[in-house]
């Protein structure tokens, strides 16, 4: 079957099965394609919990098919990959949660999305890379626990300098391993350009950037941004919607590395195939589920800019 086929074969099946096909912006370029929304973590969390179709086939990796069905548990959530992972999600337990917060018993747990729902329940609230900011200002606490990405937590605390931010050291390997040395680079040979980057970069990189941001702002960035070249901090998935809306500009990927494998799992033989048997689907046991829920709900409730 070819790809055309196989992309009417979904949208045919995805109808029948009242389906919405959801793709982060890292995902392939053919799996953004047939998706119904494509969006960051932000954005596809409060898509699940607002739709009303009886299956969401997600398409991205695990920590974000758990949000979905925390947030819609009435839904039939499917990852087409269940081996689909985020190593920094993973860089951190529930366990070893307990165990930071009893080192400070004073301080708030701000948990990144990409996180496991069992760490999202031991904590206090949740904040993507388009909210984090927002979401450190609106607690009255003046110590926060930030986990698990320490990059996150190193943005946040010098944007919010009237916290004491304490990190878990986590990362995301992707965006930790560009270099100051390919950004120069970049830089060097195209003078013109402007340079965005997402929080999950090391300090020492953003604070090289001009703009700072979430997948989703680099689109509206890139979009009002009246600048023709664009160096992307971030994984290249992003690149097909940053052409696809601005072919007169573009988009530079300053290291060949900025690739998750993890979000590149996902094919659309996967997809069919779990439309057709309904597997893997995600669940979270119903405990865990209302205290996660929580934290996430405690962040859709800040306001957004
Ligand atoms: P956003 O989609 O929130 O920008 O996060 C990026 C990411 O690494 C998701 O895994
Ligand atoms: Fe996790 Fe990084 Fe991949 Fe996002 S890009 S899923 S944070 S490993």
């Amino acid at each position: 079957m070819d790809q055309e086929q196989l992309k009417q074969q979904i949208k045919q099946l995805a109808a029948e099965r009242n389906a919405l096909l959801m793709a982060h912006n890292y995902q392939r370029d053919e799996v953004q394609e047939i998706a119904d929304v494509t969006g960051d973590s932000l954005a596809l969390s409060m898509e699940a919990a607002k739709t009303d179709k009886d299956v969401i086939v997600f398409c991205g990796v695990h920590f974000m098919a758990e949000s979905a069905a925390i947030l819609a548990p009435e839904k039939t959530v499917l990852l087409p990959r269940e081996d689909a992972g985020c190593p920094m999600a993973d860089m951190i337990t529930d366990e070893q949660l307990r165990q930071f917060k009893a080192e400070h018993p004073d301080g708030v747990v701000v948990t990144y999305v990409n996180s496991t729902a069992a760490v999202k329940a031991e904590s206090d609230i949740c904040c993507t890379s388009s909210n984090a900011i927002n979401v450190a200002r609106s607690l009255e606490a003046k110590k926060l626990l930030m986990v698990p990405d320490r990059n996150l937590g190193r943005f946040i605390a010098k944007h919010v300098p009237e916290k004491e931010c304490i990190c878990w050291e986590g990362y995301c390997p992707t965006h930790d391993r560009l270099s100051v040395e390919e950004i120069r680079q970049a830089k060097a040979e195209h003078p013109d350009a402007v340079f965005m980057a997402h929080p999950e970069c090391t300090p020492e990189i953003l604070d090289m950037a001009d703009h700072i941001c979430s997948t989703s702002g680099m689109y509206e960035y890139a979009k009002t941004n009246p600048a023709k070249t664009f160096i992307v901090g971030t994984e290249n998935g992003i690149l097909w919607r940053l052409k696809v809306e601005n072919p007169e500009k573009e988009f530079i990927m300053p290291s060949r590395r900025l690739v998750c494998p993890n979000m590149k799992l996902t094919s659309l033989e996967d997809i069919l195939k779990c439309l057709q048997t309904l597997e893997p689907r995600i669940t979270v046991d119903e405990t865990t589920r209302e205290k996660a829920k929580q934290s996430l709900d405690r962040m859709l409730a800040v306001p957004r800019d």
